[in-house]
């Protein structure tokens, strides 16, 4: 299957989704704080997503093969969880790093994002952590253009994440989204610069590092779907949604809380 090209319709559906998705972690982040459960969370973005926005949390019962359906609307992954945290019981607590990763589908397209929340004041390691991630984002997308290769991504955020003494997960990857939550191609956050798929115009794909604090090696837990540090570092991972645009990138799931990108990133 090839890489599919968004129409215009298609891509003002991502447009809304993208925002929609962007929106759910704006209103969830007053409530990230010490105490709270990640079930909790959960709960609070399942009820925004489905009451107030009229939208479907994508994770729920959602079954690639291989695997069991996703039990939760949303992935939580702490501290040492990679990607795929499922909530449940567990209480954060002041030094937690948090994931939180949401996809909601809008008029049956998805918008796919995730951002680090601190709880209290975590060590300066950590914070060091999901800065250089955050910077590793944006690196990614600020590549972005027709007649760019997709290996152009990864080449610049595998580089910043090792110079910075880092390691970038390779088992996960962003990936193709639009009507399909994963779709062609992938994008992995480690690679060679020009190699891979050349990018078009109206091709939309999520860019989502996961970088370790230490080494690289990963392992799933009995849940069968929770992702750890195999030497259980701590990990952190940010994720947007971009369209490739005519003369360079749209970030799709931008939203009045997110963070902005880094000023000395180019545009
Ligand atoms: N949102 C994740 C991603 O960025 C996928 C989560 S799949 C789930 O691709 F089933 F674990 F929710
Ligand atoms: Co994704
Ligand atoms: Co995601």
């Amino acid at each position: 299957m090839a890489i599919s090209i968004k129409t215009p319709e298609e891509i003002e559906k991502m447009r809304v989704a993208g925002r929609l998705a962007g929106e759910v972690l704006d209103h969830v982040a007053p409530f990230i704080k010490a105490g709270i459960t990640t079930a909790e969370i959960d709960k609070i973005c399942h009820d925004y997503t489905v009451n107030v926005q009229g939208a479907i949390p994508a994770p729920l019962n959602y079954a690639p093969s291989g695997y069991n359906p996703y039990p939760k609307s949303i992935c939580t992954s702490v501290n040492h969880q990679v990607c795929h945290g499922v909530p449940g019981d567990r209480v954060l607590k002041n030094g937690d790093i948090v994931n939180i990763d949401v996809t909601p589908i809008k008029d049956g397209y998805h918008g796919d994002t995730s951002r680090m929340y601190f709880i209290g004041e975590p060590s300066i390691q950590a914070r060091r952590l999901c800065e250089i991630t955050f910077e590793c984002l944006w690196l990614g997308i600020s590549v972005v253009r027709p007649g760019g290769r997709i290996g152009d991504i990864g080449a610049i955020i595998q580089k910043h994440a090792e110079n910075n003494g880092y390691s970038v997960v390779r088992e996960f990857c962003g990936h193709g989204i639009g009507a399909g939550f994963h779709e062609e191609p992938q994008i992995t956050h480690y690679g060679k610069a020009g190699t891979g798929p050349v990018m078009e115009p109206g091709m939309i794909f999520t860019i989502e590092p996961m970088i370790n604090a230490g080494k690289a090696g990963i392992r799933e837990m009995a849940d069968g779907w929770t992702i750890v540090t195999k030497d259980h570092s701590l990990s952190a991972q940010w994720e947007h949604t971009v369209l490739v645009t005519p003369t360079g990138y749209e970030v799709l799931t931008l939203s009045a809380g997110c963070r902005p990108k880094p000023d000395w990133i180019k545009a």
